[in-house]
């Protein structure tokens, strides 16, 4: 038999991780500790098929609607669709509900794939805003409002705005205000919540979309809470939306067995949520904040943890250690995995899953590199693109033309076949359909000769790049 998958996947858990990644249960360490163990012990015999009695994800009326109902109720939803195909398919039903073909759709540039898949699906014109990018960390901070506003007023045929909220890296803006704008402008607010199904278990942390009036919300209870890889939920507040149309959709995107684990798996995460997660969550956060002291005004190594407290970045870039290395360091030499590295540092997904041993596991590793790292490099600066490339052709239209191959470095100025995305946090970088410049080719370029991953592209060595052939 073969069992490569399963041979790794034990490996792993015998490595005995930290996990400051997803998903949120951590190495399955919560169900453990708070006695959820003997069900998923079972779980094999739980699987089963829409049959008498088992209701169906797609028109839910029995055990899945009861269960979606309380669910709303404990996140202050009007109504909640479990989703068993993660955030992304609950992002695409979301904008194909809303927004017919060949409407425009206003989102931010540092939008998930998702987002400009269901503009090819759709055929949506997307209206980008550009995302501040600190440039001393690299971290994406969101839109502005501002921007946000000039963008609707200068696009109020749009039909709807589909924001990020909070970034990847937990930086946050102020939602309530553009929720209002783009309701006095008839938009309905979508908002990718794939990072903040956590956000309202502790006033300590930024509010979630769903108290700040957005219309629907979409949040991967398995990144911030403790369910299964895949699970997520969809969240509806007011009457701006068509379920029934969110519904349709999903029945396109989804499985028409949906998983009796996953949905399993979001009700344990709920439960865990109603009755631990508010106290698991103020502990959390009086750890990281006796973490952060430990290094307070401590030289050469900087902790960025400002809006979404669970969201920890760190760098250690005045010793010249890329965030690439440092990922590399701490997986290696420590066993201390990380949820994603940029050119400046690592970020670390922190959840109620975590317990106060993780972080002396990572004060001591750190405590160990500042130690040995003795000689200072200087890291080459790195500039993330910052103008949004000129769209000539809508992301469906590229996406169906014929294209040809070229030598990437004879690309600039031609109009892309590829995407090109930086991974993680998986933001493209160029759509198809749209203008390639000099500046981004020499950010991937300088990018993956510092160990960055870029996926998108055809060619994986950075060779080639597919463009659109218009002759
Ligand atoms: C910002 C953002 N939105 C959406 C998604 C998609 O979420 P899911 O993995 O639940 O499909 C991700 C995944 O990493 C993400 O980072």
């Amino acid at each position: 038999m073969g069992k490569y998958i399963l041979t790794k996947l034990q490996e792993l858990r015998d490595e005995n991780l930290v996990s400051f990644h997803v998903p949120g249960h951590k190495i399955g360490s919560i169900y453990e500790k708070l006695g959820y163990k003997q069900i998923l012990e079972e779980i094999y015999t739980l699987d089963t098929t829409e049959i008498d009695g088992t209701d169906n994800l797609h028109n839910a009326k029995e055990v899945i609607k009861n269960s979606q109902d309380k669910t709303a109720k404990i996140f202050n939803a009007d109504k909640t669709i479990y989703l068993v195909n993660g955030t992304t398919c609950g992002i695409e039903a979301a904008i194909m509900a809303t927004c017919n073909p060949k409407s425009k759709i206003i989102m931010n540039r540092d939008c998930h794939q998702s987002v400009i898949n269901a503009c090819i699906l759709g055929d949506l014109e997307p209206i980008y805003i550009q995302t501040q990018i600190c440039r001393k960390t690299n971290i994406i901070q969101g839109v502005n409002v501002e921007d946000v506003i000039k963008t609707i007023d200068s696009n109020l045929d749009a039909k709807a705005i589909i924001l990020t909220y909070p970034t990847y890296y937990g930086t946050t803006y102020d939602l309530k205000s553009i929720c209002e704008y783009a309701h006095s402008k008839d938009m309905v607010v979508i908002i990718d919540e794939a990072h903040g199904a956590h956000l309202e278990l502790s006033n300590r942390l930024p509010k979630s979309a769903i108290i700040q009036g957005a219309d629907i919300i979409v949040q991967s209870t398995h990144k911030t809470l403790p369910a299964f890889t895949q699970a997520s939920m969809l969240h509806i507040k007011g009457n701006r939306v068509d379920e029934k149309k969110i519904l349709s959709m999903l029945r396109f995107l989804e499985s028409s067995s949906p998983s009796y684990l996953l949905l399993n798996s979001l009700e344990l995460a709920v439960d865990i949520y109603e009755k631990h997660g508010h106290e698991l969550m103020e502990n959390l956060l009086n750890t990281i904040e006796e973490f952060k002291l430990k290094f307070k005004d401590r030289e050469n190594i900087l902790i960025y943890n400002e809006m979404d407290k669970t969201k920890i970045f760190i760098s250690l870039k005045d010793l010249g250690i890329t965030g690439y290395n440092l990922d590399e360091i701490l997986r290696r030499d420590y066993k201390i995995q990380v949820e994603l590295s940029n050119y400046y540092g690592v970020l670390l997904i922190c959840t109620i899953g975590n317990d106060k041993e993780d972080f002396y596991r990572l004060e001591k590793a750190l405590e160990d590199l500042l130690l040995k790292i003795k000689e200072k490099n200087v890291l080459e600066d790195t500039k993330y693109p910052e103008s949004i490339p000129t769209k000539v052709l809508n992301p469906r239209e590229a996406f169906y033309s014929s294209k040809k191959t070229i030598k990437i470095e004879d690309s600039i100025g031609k109009i892309s076949g590829e995407y090109i995305i930086p991974y993680p946090p998986g933001i493209s970088l160029i759509s198809p359909g749209e203008i390639i410049t000099q500046e981004i080719i020499a950010y991937i370029q300088q990018g993956v000769k510092n160990g960055m991953i870029v996926s998108g592209l055809k060619d994986t060595n950075l060779e080639y790049i597919d463009i659109i052939d218009i002759n």
